[in-house]
């Protein structure tokens, strides 16, 4: 069987047949180019399945994509997912060439914090380390003491060994981060607009509509969806979740691409999807990739003085680990 059929008997359950012929062109060209080129794609949790189990090498969250990032030998990275993962990929490997295929691919958390706005924290609380999330610009990260993922959020904040710290920008990740240890958090207003929306109320009645079902939420969501939940991770390990517990019904609070692209990998599970599109990650897409690895154009670049701050923040979480 050609390598295209297979990549489709993979995912014909996730894609309908009229859909593929659309998108098995692209999936064969870029992965001709990428062998000519020595590119990997490295794709996050909530690209679409075509992407995802087409031409991802390998698809993960935030904090994996850039340990992955810092360890590739490819020449290129082509980063599907949002700008700041393309910027947090460049840091971990300055001397390669970083992707995205699409510039305006943002994250409102991202947009909701500038370098000035750290700096006014850092004045309003002196001595007081800032820990950022990597959905931030390197701008911020500049600025900012260590970064985090929502993988490992309580691990960074705790090994600084303090009992204040400045955690942004996401407010409702604060929040969680602050139920799950004793380090006083100081937090900023950045919301996720897809995780937002989602209700404690929505939540507690899918439960009931859903008796045994699973709910497991992403640390973004607002306190009464996680309370609400069974479980609360990274989109991996809600993935992992997923596999380990093998539930008969469950519902991932999250990304709408997450239920598709791992329900091929647990055909077991019956996935219930009210779920949130994120517009920016969706702003990537095939016909997008190959272009973009075919021009080797919209190229990550970070001005020397900024990377060299930002990369040390991005570092030190990465030496935190998972
Ligand atoms: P993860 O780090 O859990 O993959 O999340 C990234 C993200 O943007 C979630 O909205
Ligand atoms: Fe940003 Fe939310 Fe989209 Fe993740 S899902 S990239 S946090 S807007």
């Amino acid at each position: 069987m050609s390598e295209i059929n297979q990549i489709y008997k993979r995912i014909s359950k996730v894609i309908p047949n009229i859909e593929w012929d659309f998108h098995a062109p692209y999936i064969k060209k870029i992965n001709e180019l990428k062998k000519k080129k020595n590119a990997v794609i490295l794709a996050h949790n909530y690209q679409t399945p075509e992407i995802y189990h087409g031409v991802a090498d390998i698809a993960a969250d935030s904090l994996a994509l850039a340990l992955e990032a810092a360890k590739t030998k490819a020449d290129i990275i082509v980063l599907c997912g949002v700008h700041f993962m393309a910027e947090t990929a460049k840091l971990m490997n300055p001397n390669k060439k970083v992707l995205i295929p699409d510039m305006d691919a943002g994250c409102s958390l991202a947009s909701s914090i500038t370098g000035e706005d750290v700096r006014m924290l850092k004045e309003k609380y002196p001595g007081v380390p800032v820990v950022s999330y990597v959905n931030t610009s390197a701008e911020v990260k500049a600025e900012s003491d260590v970064c985090c993922t929502s993988a490992n959020a309580v691990k960074v904040v705790e090994s600084l060994g303090v009992d204040r710290v400045i955690f942004l920008p996401d407010h409702y990740l604060a929040n969680y981060v602050q139920k799950n240890t004793k380090v006083k958090i100081i937090s900023w207003q950045g919301t996720c607009i897809v995780h937002e929306k989602f209700t404690g109320n929505q939540v507690s009645e899918i439960r009931e509509q859903n008796p045994g079902i699973k709910i497991i939420a992403h640390p973004e969501c607002p306190p009464d969806v996680i309370s609400a939940s069974d479980f609360a991770g990274s989109t991996s390990s809600m993935v992992n979740y997923v596999k380990e517990n093998q539930p008969k019904k469950v519902l991932l609070v999250t990304e709408c691409s997450m239920s598709d692209n791992i329900q091929i990998e647990n055909p077991n599970v019956e996935f219930v999807k009210p779920c949130n599109l994120c517009p920016y990650m969706k702003k990537i897409t095939l016909k997008k990739i190959l272009d973009c690895l075919d021009k080797e154009n919209n190229e990550i670049k970070i001005g020397n003085n900024i990377a060299t701050r930002a990369r040390k923040s991005v570092q030190r979480m990465a030496d935190i680990g998972r």
